[in-house]
C-alpha cells in the first residue's frame, strides 16, 4: 500500500502542505505534524485531545471497545493469570518472565526493599497530620540524594537499578508515611512475604504484635498493584515522560509522577470517591447527588465515574468489582449500607440516560476504593497505593524513551497577551 499523506491548506500559506500519515500495529492512524512548523505554522491542542506525544511498545487502550492490553495482553488475563511482580517483569522487559527469570526478578526486588535509616531522619522532618501524598512526593525525590551510585541514565545497566530501586522501596516508603501519621514504629520489609503481604505486613503490623496477612487481602491487594500498573499515556506518565526528556535522573522524574497523579481528575479520585459516599451517607440522599451531578451550574461530579479514554466499561473496573465482591464476602459486610450506596449509584449511572448518553461507567478508582476502605487503609493513603503500584508503568515509559531517541519536550502556545509595546515613562 502507498504511503499514506494527509493534505491541508492554509489560508496565507500558498502551497498544499504534505505530511506523512503513520500506522501503528493497532489503534488509529496519526498524521505527522513535525514538519509543520517549517511552513510557519503550527498544531493547538490543549489537553492533548488529538494528539500523541511518543511512540510506545508497551501498553494499548481502545477506549470505545473497552479493551486494555500490557505488551499484547488482556489486563483481565494478566489479572487472572498473573501476579504483579510478573506483571513489572512485562512491562519491563517486553515479555512475560519464564519461572527461573521470574525468581531471580523476584529475588533482586527482595534485595532492594530496605531502605537508608537515614531517610527515617528525612521523615521525621514532615509533619504527622501532612498528606502521605506530599510526604511520598519528598520521600522519593530525596532518594536522588540517597542512591547516587547508579545515576548515569545513559547506561542501561543503570537504569535497571534504578527500576529495581523504585519498585522495591516504593511499599516500604508507603508504609512508612502511614506509621508516621499513626504516630508508631516503622515496620521494616519482611522477605519472606510476597509483595502485597509484606506491604500488609508494613503497614499493619507492630513491633509488638504481628499481622495475620488474611490471603483473600493480599490477592485483593496484588490485583490493585496489577490493574494500577500502567495506562498509556496518561497526564503523570507523561509528565514522567516530559521530566525525563530533560535528562534529568528517574527518582526526581517519578516524584514528578506523584505530583500528577495526586490531582482528584487523575489518582486522587479513588480518594474523593470514599469522600463522596460518606458525604451521601444515606440511600435516600441519592437523587440529590445525581441530580447535583447533571447540573450544569454545579461543578460537583460524580466521583468514580467518567473517563478521558474509556467510553465504555473500563476493563480494569470489571475485575475490580469481581475482587470487590470477594473481599466484602470474606468480611460478610455484604450488607454495608457504603456498598449499597455504591451498588445504587453503579445501577443509576448504567441506567440514567445522562450518563448513559455521555458514556460515564463507572472507572477502576469507583471499586478500588471501597475495597481498600474495607481492608483497613485509611482514604488518605489511597492515591499512595495507585502510585506506588504505577511506579513501574513510569520507569518503563522513561525506561523506553530515553533508550530510544527523543528531544526534550517542548510544547508551543497560542499567544493571546499585549503585542510589543513601550514602557510608561515613570513620573
Ligand atoms: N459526573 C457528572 N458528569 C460528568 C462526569 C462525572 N463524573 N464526568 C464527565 N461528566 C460530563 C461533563 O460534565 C460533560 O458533560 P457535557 O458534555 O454536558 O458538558 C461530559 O460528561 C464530558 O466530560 P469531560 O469533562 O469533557 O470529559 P473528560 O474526558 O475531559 O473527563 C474525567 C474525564 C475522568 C476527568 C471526568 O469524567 C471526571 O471528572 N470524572 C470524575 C473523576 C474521576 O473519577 N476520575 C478518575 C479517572 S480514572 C483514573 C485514571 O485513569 O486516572
Amino acid at each position: 500500500m502507498a504511503d499514506k499523506k494527509a493534505r491541508i491548506t492554509v489560508d496565507g500559506i500558498d502551497q498544499t502542505i504534505e505530511l506523512p500519515v503513520l500506522t501503528g500495529t493497532a489503534g488509529q492512524d496519526v498524521i505527522d505534524v513535525r514538519t509543520l512548523g517549517s511552513h510557519g505554522v503550527f498544531t493547538y491542542d490543549p489537553g492533548f485531545m488529538s494528539t500523541g506525544s511518543c511512540e510506545s511498545a508497551i501498553t494499548y487502550i481502545d477506549g470505545e471497545a473497552g479493551v486494555l492490553l500490557h505488551r499484547g495482553y488482556k489486563i483481565a488475563d494478566l489479572a487472572e493469570n498473573s501476579d504483579y511482580l510478573e506483571t513489572c517483569y512485562l512491562l519491563l522487559y517486553g515479555e512475560l518472565p519464564s519461572s527461573e527469570q521470574k525468581a531471580e526478578f523476584v529475588e533482586t526486588v527482595k534485595n532492594h526493599t530496605m531502605v537508608s535509616e537515614s531517610m527515617q531522619k528525612f521523615l521525621d522532618g514532615f509533619r504527622n497530620d501532612a498528606h502521605p501524598m506530599a510526604i511520598m512526593v519528598g520521600l522519593v525525590g530525596a532518594l536522588s540524594a540517597f542512591y547516587q551510585d547508579h545515576m548515569d541514565i545513559n547506561d542501561p545497566k543503570h537504569r535497571e537499578i534504578a527500576a529495581f530501586r523504585l519498585i522495591s522501596k516504593m511499599p516500604t516508603l508507603a508504609a512508612m508515611c502511614y506509621k508516621y501519621s499513626k504516630g508508631q514504629p516503622t515496620m521494616y520489609p519482611r522477605n519472606d512475604l510476597s509483595y502485597a503481604e509484606n506491604f500488609l505486613h508494613m503497614m499493619f503490623a507492630t513491633p509488638c504484635e504481628d499481622y495475620k496477612v488474611n490471603p483473600v487481602f493480599a490477592k485483593a491487594m496484588d490485583r490493585i498493584f496489577i490493574l494500577h500498573a500502567d495506562h498509556e499515556q496518561n497526564a503523570s506518565t507523561s509528565t514522567v515522560r516530559l521530566a525525563g526528556s530533560s535528562g534529568a535522573n528517574p527518582f526526581a522524574c517519578i516524584a514528578a509522577g506523584f505530583v500528577t497523579l495526586w490531582g482528584p481528575a487523575h489518582g486522587g479520585a479513588n480518594e474523593a470517591v470514599l469522600t463522596m459516599l460518606e458525604e451521601i451517607g444515606d440511600e435516600s440522599k441519592i437523587d440529590e447527588f445525581i441530580a447535583k451531578a447533571k447540573d450544569k451550574n454545579d461543578p460537583f461530579r460524580l466521583m468514580g465515574f467518567g473517563h478521558r479514554v474509556y467510553k465504555n466499561f473500563d476493563p480494569r473496573a470489571k475485575v475490580m468489582r469481581e475482587t470487590c465482591d470477594q473481599v466484602l464476602a470474606e468480611l460478610g459486610q455484604s450488607d454495608d449500607p457504603m456498598l449499597k450506596i455504591a451498588k445504587r449509584l453503579e445501577k443509576i449511572a448504567l441506567e440514567d440516560p445522562y450518563f448513559v448518553e455521555r458514556k460515564l461507567y463507572p472507572n477502576v478508582d469507583f471499586y478500588s476504593g471501597i475495597i481498600m476502605k474495607a481492608i483497613g487503609i485509611p482514604t488518605s493513603m489511597f492515591t499512595v497505593i495507585f502510585a506506588m503500584a504505577r511506579t513501574v508503568g513510569w520507569i518503563s515509559h522513561w525506561n523506553e524513551m530515553i533508550s530510544g531517541s527523543y528531544k526534550i519536550g517542548r510544547p508551543r502556545q497560542l499567544y493571546v497577551g499585549h503585542t510589543e509595546r513601550d514602557y510608561p515613562t515613570k513620573k
